[in-house]
């Protein structure tokens, strides 16, 4: 294992533990001083293994990223007599990794936290940068904090049992960081495949801490995303309201969201179109879908809800070219005009 740490500009300090064994987990978050929390699949598969510590759980699934959810899993908090100094740790993917860092940052008012993500997204993305929260209704992360973690423990090792799917929505967060800040990695995905990586651990474990060092350098200019952190949002505008108008895995979204960005982006900075068609060949390379039947109406009412909404229209993250993001206020009808990009 090598750890680093890292203090970001709220003073909270997250250690990061890359190729993180089990045995290295259980030195770092004692079980005596943690309770591990997942979701009912995950402790099905990893429960055994996982059994020094008193581990709660709660069923999978986005829509279960909840408040009702979150108050289950405080009742339960508070049978196994947690306290302040007890240490959570989240053990799954993104829905866990926002359900725990929301909880722990409201538990007695805030209790230490870390994170073990168990799929590729939550590895390249949802672990890092202390934003966490839930839905609400159909409004994604409507209710939530920045709050750092004190640990995150990275390892292939989980991702052997992930299903296929999920590889693919990993890859779109990948694609999405090859797009807004490293044009090598575009390249790098454009001469190799899922499976390449699969049987490529090292090369895997170096693209992982590559995202992670992306992100990072971006949350550590702006934790609280006044600034560049909004640039991480590409293709989470329409991707996040056709993830809950349709129930898409997140990654899947985010792919077909960048389409739309990138559609704008020829509209409205200029981008060429074979960037446009470069990142079709891509998401299709990657198994991701890059069209979908849709209700403009219906997408463009809930983009309109979204955080990055303003009074006026809507911050859009769009591209000048790869690497170059840009962000540009979209009024709702300038954003339907893209949307016939997935059809
Ligand atoms: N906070 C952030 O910065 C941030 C960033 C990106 C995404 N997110 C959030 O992350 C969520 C999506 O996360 P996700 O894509 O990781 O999906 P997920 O958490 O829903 O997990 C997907 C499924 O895979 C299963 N699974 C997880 N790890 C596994 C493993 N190793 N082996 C077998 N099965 C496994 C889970 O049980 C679940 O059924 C969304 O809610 C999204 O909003 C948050």
């Amino acid at each position: 294992m090598t750890s680093q740490s890292i203090c970001y500009a709220s003073g909270d300090r997250t250690q990061f533990h890359f190729s993180a064994t089990l045995k290295d987990l259980l030195e770092a978050a004692p079980p005596e001083q943690c309770i591990l929390i997942t979701d009912e699949h995950l402790a099905g598969i990893y429960g055994e293994i996982l059994s020094d510590y008193r581990l709660i759980s709660f069923p999978p699934g986005e829509e279960n990223k909840s408040l009702p959810s979150l108050e289950i899993l405080t009742e339960k908090l508070l049978g196994l007599r947690a306290n302040r100094q007890t240490m959570l740790l989240g053990l799954g993917g993104g829905v866990v990794t926002d359900m725990v860092g929301y909880l722990a940052a409201s538990y007695m008012r805030g209790v230490p936290f870390g994170f073990v993500p168990t799929t590729l997204l939550s590895q390249v993305d949802a672990a890092i940068g202390g934003k966490n929260g839930v839905n609400v209704g159909l409004h994604k992360n409507m209710l939530g904090v920045v709050k750092q973690p004190n640990h995150i423990f990275f390892s292939c090792e989980w991702l052997k049992s992930l299903p296929e799917q999920h590889w693919q929505a990993g890859f779109a967060e990948i694609i999405k960081y090859s797009y807004i800040a490293d044009t090598r990695i575009l390249s790098l995905l454009q001469q190799t495949t899922i499976n390449r990586f699969r049987r490529q651990p090292d090369e895997l474990e170096t693209l992982i801490q590559d995202c992670v060092f992306i992100k990072n350098k971006i949350v550590l200019a702006d934790e609280h995303e006044s600034g560049i952190r909004r640039i991480l949002n590409f293709g989470h505008s329409a991707g996040h309201a056709l993830e809950r108008l349709y129930a898409l895995p997140h990654g899947h979204a985010v792919g077909l969201g960048m389409r739309v960005a990138l559609r704008l982006s020829e509209i409205h900075t200029g981008l060429a179109a074979e960037t446009s068609e470069q990142l079709l060949q891509l998401l299709e390379k990657y198994g991701l879908p890059t069209r979908l039947p849709h209700d403009e109406k219906a997408v463009i009412d809930l983009l309109l809800n979204d955080k990055k909404s303003r009074d006026k229209g809507i911050d859009y993250v769009l591209l000048e070219k790869p690497g170059v993001p840009v962000l540009k206020n979209l009024q709702a009808a300038q954003i339907r005009e893209a949307l016939p990009v997935l059809n």
